[in-house]
């Protein structure tokens, strides 16, 4: 039988009675979101046990999942009913116990129907966990005095206010998960209500396993801390507390009111819109992506810093690497590099030795380009040099298939040149990466003037296996990311040169939610990659624009950054403070420029790095760098540290008084003064402002 059989989209839960259990299936696919109508159908579901006299109900998901998450799309708005916390009273007050029974992910609403059943079963490998904390609100319907209940206070605060999933075996070592269900999950769940009396076991009556009030305390410190001050990550600290209270009924009802507000609230609103903006990022309008060609093996040229990055992450994502370096001693320093990696990762626990062995096994070495001949696309990671790449390139056609895919991880270059006299140039990508590759979850996949379909769609088919939140991005020097970053961090050095302190730009910026100031980030970094982009671009910069020679000053006498123990700052004790020198240096360039130093309030710092961000980022659309304004605002947040509780940069614009906006600009262009290009912000914001209220 079919509930709500109106519903063409069979958006539903459906209900069979096998041996007398009821099972409901949750069907909406692709991931069995928890929307309306799938609260709606369990309810009738589970009304329709208890009248045909069930003797015990199983919940199962249909697909890939047991559910993703409740349907944030109607998290905007009201909810209807009957909203999860009446479902799951449903599920309490049935006469028979009730199952979950769970594979893929149980995620969110998912996982709180299933702590709201009197049992929990998972298939192997079953992601379990609570996301609503990074979404910028607090579960809603009973996860926070559910979970606690099972697991203890220690493990709730710590899964819950980090938003961390874990696997069904690790979930069954602290009783989240009853039982891991090895073969099919249905008749495992079935012989679980049969080969025992299952009486009900409502997780609301059980008392929180005791936990040193000790430890309870330092899981809520270190999670104050990782959240930054946001006041969801308090709420949920405060609430889970109250499941060791004992008055379930009046926290629930608590939990209840928290979520309402702050599911409307601002950060909830802007974390959604990032959120949608992430899953919109990785598509392109109009693209095939049944012309995804398969990757089952990559070969990786350069094993430096990225190159090494780069193999870690294919590996992790199980596929098999040859990395060509140039000489047999720089091969060794890669491969030893790549393999004592996986041995500390051993080492601390984040690899089983099984795991560690087959990365190990998975990558070869090679100094000759024939041993790629089998890969079906090869990225090259060697030195920043349009000479060097080309030359690449050229011999990687002409060993690779014809339809293997040649992609570069230039951080500038410009990719169409760099593909110049191939003869298969449809094939070309670049694949811009961010260090440390297999750490940050941000890839750029830049498509040329002939870049294909087939490839682009591999391009964006291979970032998700690798875990990657890409971006398309045209061919534009820095194409979205570094170009925007290069406009922000010239508007850094300009406050500088002006009167600011570098500590005092980094203040404003971590104060604004950055998680690091342009200049530590320069230092973390390396101040020579920059360096030499203004080498590369000083013949051609017009000597009338402003130039702040102080960063060049600093890379002449050798301050490099933290890898030469100095750049913007001094380490002396491995911790950045501000340098006698860099002042020294900071005085002399304002007096050669002729600048009187002024004072700016750090609120008037923060407001002109995000102008020049702003700005930049109206320009790159024009020009059609970027697809939309949202790619820019995942661009940001997934590569450069901007805040994610505040949507973006050009989300937070869009929210904030647009008078206030223009004359951010208009400062902005006096500060850059000669050859400013004012972006079309105005348009652009409304752009942003229209679609939402769309
Ligand atoms: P790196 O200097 O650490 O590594 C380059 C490696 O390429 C060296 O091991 C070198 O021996 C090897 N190599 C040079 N020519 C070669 C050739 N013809 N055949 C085989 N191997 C060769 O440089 P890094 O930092 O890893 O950068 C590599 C590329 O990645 C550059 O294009 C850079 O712009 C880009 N990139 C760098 C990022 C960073 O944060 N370092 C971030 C994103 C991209």
């Amino acid at each position: 039988m079919l509930i709500d059989q109106q519903d063409k989209s069979r958006i539903d839960a459906e209900i069979r009675m096998m041996d007398g259990v009821a099972v409901l299936t949750i069907r909406n696919p692709p991931v069995n979101a928890g929307s309306h109508a799938v609260r709606k159908g369990l309810a009738d579901g589970l009304a329709a046990a208890v009248r045909n006299g069930a003797s015990g109900a199983v919940i199962v998901g249909d697909g890939r999942c047991f559910m993703a998450g409740s349907d944030l799309k109607e998290f905007g708005k009201k909810l209807e009913w009957p909203e999860l916390p009446d479902v799951i009273r449903l599920v309490e007050d049935a006469p028979f116990p009730v199952v979950a029974a769970m594979h893929g992910v149980a995620l969110g609403g998912g996982l709180e129907l299933a702590l709201g059943c009197d049992y929990r079963l998972a298939a192997p490998g079953t992601m379990v966990g609570l996301p609503e904390v990074s979404l910028g609100f607090v579960p809603g319907a009973g996860g926070t005095q559910r979970l606690p209940r099972l697991t203890g206070l220690v493990h709730g605060i710590d899964l819950i206010c980090a938003a961390r999933r874990i696997p069904a075996d690790q979930a069954a070592t602290i009783g989240l998960v009853d039982r891991v269900v090895e073969g099919d999950l249905l008749a495992g769940a079935l012989a679980f209500l049969a080969g025992a009396a299952r009486p009900k076991r409502l997780t609301m009556a059980l008392t929180p396993p005791a936990d040193d009030p000790v430890a309870i305390d330092a899981a809520a410190d270190k999670a104050l801390h990782r959240g930054k001050g946001r006041p969801n990550v308090a709420e949920a600290i405060r609430l889970i507390r109250r499941a060791a209270e004992g008055d379930g009924a009046d926290a629930l009802a608590d939990e209840r009111a928290v979520f309402q507000r702050l599911r409307v609230g601002e950060d909830a609103t802007a974390l959604r819109h990032l959120f949608f903006s992430e899953r919109r990022a990785a598509a392109v309008d109009g693209l095939d992506m049944g012309l995804a060609r398969a990757v089952g093996s990559v070969g990786v040229i350069g094993g430096g810093t990225m190159g090494q990055g780069i193999v870690r992450c294919f590996l992790a994502a199980g596929l098999p690497v040859t990395l060509v370096e140039r000489d047999r001693d720089a091969l060794a320093r890669a491969m030893s590099g790549v393999r004592g990696s996986l041995d500390a990762a051993l080492e601390k626990g984040r690899l089983t030795p099984d795991e560690a062995a087959r990365r190990k096994a998975a990558v070869t070495g090679a100094t000759g380009y024939d041993a790629l001949s089998g890969c079906d696309l090869a990225i090259e990671a060697v030195f920043e040099d349009m000479q060097v790449k080309r030359d690449v390139l050229g011999r990687l056609e002409r060993v690779l298939a014809p339809d293997a895919i040649l992609a570069t991880n230039t951080s500038y270059l410009d990719i169409d040149a760099m593909a110049e006299g191939l003869a298969h140039r449809g094939r070309v990508v670049g694949l811009h990466f961010f260090s440390p590759a297999d750490v940050m979850p941000l890839l750029e996949v830049v498509r040329t003037d002939m870049t294909d379909n087939a490839t682009l769609a591999t391009a964006l088919k291979l970032a998700r296996k690798l875990g990657k939140q890409p971006v398309v991005a045209r061919v534009a020097e820095g194409f979205i990311g570094n170009r925007i970053y290069a406009a922000y961090r010239r508007r850094a050095e300009l406050l500088v040169l002006d009167g600011a302190n570098p500590e005092q730009v980094d203040r404003a910026a971590t104060a604004f939610g950055f998680a690091m100031g342009p200049f530590a980030v320069a230092d973390m970094s390396g101040l020579d990659i920059a360096w030499a982009m203004r080498k590369r671009q000083a013949p051609t910069r017009d000597p009338r624009a402003r130039y702040v020679t102080i960063p060049d000053t600093l890379c002449e006498i050798g301050r490099l950054g933290r890898k030469t123990g100095g750049g913007w700052y001094d380490y002396p004790q491995g911790k950045p403070v501000p340098s006698e020198q860099v002042a020294a240096v900071i005085a002399k360039a304002r007096q050669a420029a002729g600048v009187v130093p002024v004072g700016i309030d750090d609120d008037a710092i923060q407001r002109q790095l995000l102008a020049a961000i702003v700005n930049e980022a109206a320009l790159l659309l024009e020009q059609g760098v970027a697809q939309r304004p949202s790619d820019v605002d995942v661009t940001l947040c997934n590569g450069y540290g901007f805040p994610r509780w505040r949507g973006g940069p050009l989300w937070w614009a869009a929210h904030q008084d647009r008078a206030a906006i223009r004359d951010d600009q208009a400062r902005l262009a006096d500060a850059i003064g000669y050859g400013f290009v004012a972006g079309p912000v105005d348009r652009m914001l409304d752009s942003i402002v229209s679609e939402h209220k769309g």
